[in-house]
């Protein structure tokens, strides 16, 4: 497998959010977008975690701590980037978790807090 090198100026001034951006593909791609110059903001909900991705991210990043399923969470975080920032170039929506369920159950059982994770 080959990597691309990061273009350094690739994203220069851009602001970019990544939901879930504490850990796995979330937190890779905040340090890749911040490597390439974009002014990073992660979302996620426990705040420890947070932090430490922060400090792995570097570049300025910073964190603004929520639930993507929760209304007024999204409503503090875009109106916090707006006052902070002024606008959003890049949105990266990759929260979200994993289980393993029967077919049936996935396609047919309650869509609750699992579709509003898939869907906001
Ligand atoms: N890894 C895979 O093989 C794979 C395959 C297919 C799809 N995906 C999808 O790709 C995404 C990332 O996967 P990953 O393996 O990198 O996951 P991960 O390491 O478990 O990271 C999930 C991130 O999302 C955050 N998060 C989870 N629920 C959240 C919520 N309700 N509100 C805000 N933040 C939330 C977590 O932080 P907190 O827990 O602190 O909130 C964490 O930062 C997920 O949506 C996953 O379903 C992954």
């Amino acid at each position: 497998m080959t990597t691309q090198k990061p273009h350094a100026t690739k994203h220069e001034g851009k602001v970019a959010l990544i939901t879930g951006g504490s850990s796995g593909i979330g937190l890779a791609t905040a340090q890749r977008l911040a490597l390439e110059g974009a002014t990073v903001i992660i979302t996620g909900r426990r705040q420890p975690e947070l932090d430490g991705a922060v400090r792995k991210i570097g570049r300025d990043a910073t964190a603004i701590r929520g639930d993507i399923a929760s209304l007024e969470d999204l409503d503090r975080l875009f109106s916090t980037i707006k006052v902070r920032h002024g606008r959003l170039d890049i949105l990266f929506a990759n929260a979200g978790t994993g289980e393993f369920m029967p077919l049936g159950m996935a396609l047919f059982g309650k869509p609750g807090r699992k579709r509003n994770l898939r869907v906001r």
